[in-house]
């Protein structure tokens, strides 16, 4: 982790600030909370008939859009499971399909004429940066704020004299290693332990990081996790940070591979059958089948590169690239226009930016593009887009089209998906320059005085 410090965002989940791109990975006020309200609820699959869902999560970072949707979407089918009985004859025929060596945990639900049948999901998640994407599922799982408080909070504070105090041993504590981003990281460190709320719905499932786990270990081909990133987690300095008992997971499987132990089997056999038969807890779908709702593939590389490797038709598309000012390569109309080429007739799209220019670059490749409101406050909090019209709930109103049809709107190029940052920047500001287009600032101050 050296070039990037995690902190503990508003609800509780923790964010990452890049040293490199002096940029933060999640919203201070949330990151966990930004990944359902931005990517998970507009996306409105509760409406939405699916049987099956595929989705490309660009920008995967450490998981926490992917991870949002895969409990979304347990939660979601673990009212279609089946009867106990059922149940006992899926984990059956998973366990003798084990013996008999047939390695795709991807079996279809048994009964297949049956309307409950569970659906299945493919995620593809692309992120040129490996070392975050093999920690994501180690990241401690949110506390709700009853959790928090019960465990941790009274404990620490008991310790000191106040959260004031607590506050400055984490800053002294920090910029020891970062002088150079002290301010910055203050700002991020302040932590509000009264403010750490995460909605109950808004919980992680607990099989959702295991899942993820598994996925990673059959793209690294078993070596999973690395052995420096097992000396990574190792350092007392991260630990806080990770989950234990998902680690020691991650080391059992890398060291003992899950199919080669058979004792290991078998108390998973056993204990499924435990969950599925006699615990009060039967109601819960037992791992295994969550498992085998999804197809979660990693591709990590840059994603104007993976992108032109994949050849689906998604359903729904989640941008979470950093800031356009930062890092344009993933907002220009050549990479949008691949991303269109690959979403459903019906499909979505949606990105956390509400700026002139990305909605432009959308605008531009024929989408339909519109305003994500806050489920509870009603503001705008992101930007919807698709090929279809009637799936976009809120247009943008004719002051928004406007807006980007100013200056602010001129996007980005990257004609061969190869430009570094540097060219990219430079050819939008020499098209700046030369524009005829009135400035965003006019256009605002001219539609107020018409009272628009
Ligand atoms: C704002 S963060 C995404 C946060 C993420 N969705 C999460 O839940 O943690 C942006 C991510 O974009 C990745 N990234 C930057 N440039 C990229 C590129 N050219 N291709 C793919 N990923 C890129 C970074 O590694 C970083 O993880």
């Amino acid at each position: 982790m050296r070039d990037y410090e995690p902190y503990y965002t508003e609800d509780g989940s923790i964010g990452l600030y890049s040293y490199a791109e002096k940029d933060v990975f999640h919203s201070k006020f949330g990151a966990l909370t930004e990944a359902w309200e931005k990517f998970v609820l507009p996306a409105k699959l509760d409406e939405f008939k699916y049987d099956n869902l595929k989705v490309l999560d660009v920008c995967y970072g450490i998981g926490y859009n992917t991870k949002a949707l895969m409990s979304f979407l347990i939660n979601h089918e673990n009212y279609k499971k089946k009867n106990i009985l059922q149940k006992l004859i899926y984990i059956v025929t998973v366990y003798a399909n084990k013996i008999i060596k047939r390695n795709d945990c991807l079996l279809p639900y048994i009964d297949s004429n049956n309307t409950n049948k569970l659906s299945r999901f493919q995620i593809d998640c692309l992120d040129i940066n490996e070392e975050l994407v093999q920690l994501s599922p180690l990241f401690r799982t949110v506390k709700t704020p009853g959790e928090i408080y019960d465990s941790i909070v009274p404990q620490i504070l008991a310790c000191f004299d106040s959260y004031y105090s607590l506050r400055n041993v984490f800053v002294n504590f920090l910029s020891h290693f970062s002088p150079k981003n002290k301010k910055e990281i203050n700002e991020l460190l302040d932590l509000k332990f009264k403010n750490m709320h995460i909605e109950k719905e808004y919980k992680i499932n607990s099989y959702v990081n295991y899942i993820l786990m598994n996925s990673l270990a059959e793209y690294y081909k078993k070596d999973y996790p690395s052995k420096e990133l097992i000396k990574m987690l190792r350092e007392k300095k991260n630990q806080r940070f990770f989950d234990r008992s998902l680690i020691k997971y991650a080391s059992f499987n890398r060291k003992w591979g899950y199919n080669k132990s058979s004792k290991y089997n078998l108390s998973t056999f056993l204990h499924n059958i435990y969950y599925a038969t006699l615990s009060r807890r039967y109601k819960k779908m037992d791992f295994k089948t969550a498992e085998s709702l999804f197809k979660v593939n990693f591709y990590v590389d840059d994603a104007r590169k993976t992108i032109l490797k994949l050849n689906e038709e998604y359903d729904l598309i989640f941008l979470d690239a950093f800031t356009y000012t930062k890092a344009p390569q993933l907002w220009t109309v050549e990479f949008i226009a691949e991303l269109y080429r690959r979403i459903a007739p019906q499909g979505l799209l949606m990105t956390y930016s509400t700026s002139a220019l990305v909605r432009n670059t959308l605008l531009e490749n024929k989408f339909y593009v519109g305003n994500i409101y806050h489920n509870k406050t009603n503001k705008i909090i992101g930007t919807i887009a698709s090929k279809d019209k009637t799936r976009i709930e809120h247009p943008l109103t004719p002051y928004e089209i406007g807006l980007c049809n100013t200056k602010a709107g001129i996007p980005y190029h990257d004609p061969n998906l190869s430009f570094d940052k540097k060219d990219i920047i430079e050819l939008r500001e020499y098209e700046f320059r030369h524009s005829d287009l009135m400035s965003s600032s006019k256009y605002m101050k001219i539609r107020s005085m018409k009272n628009e």
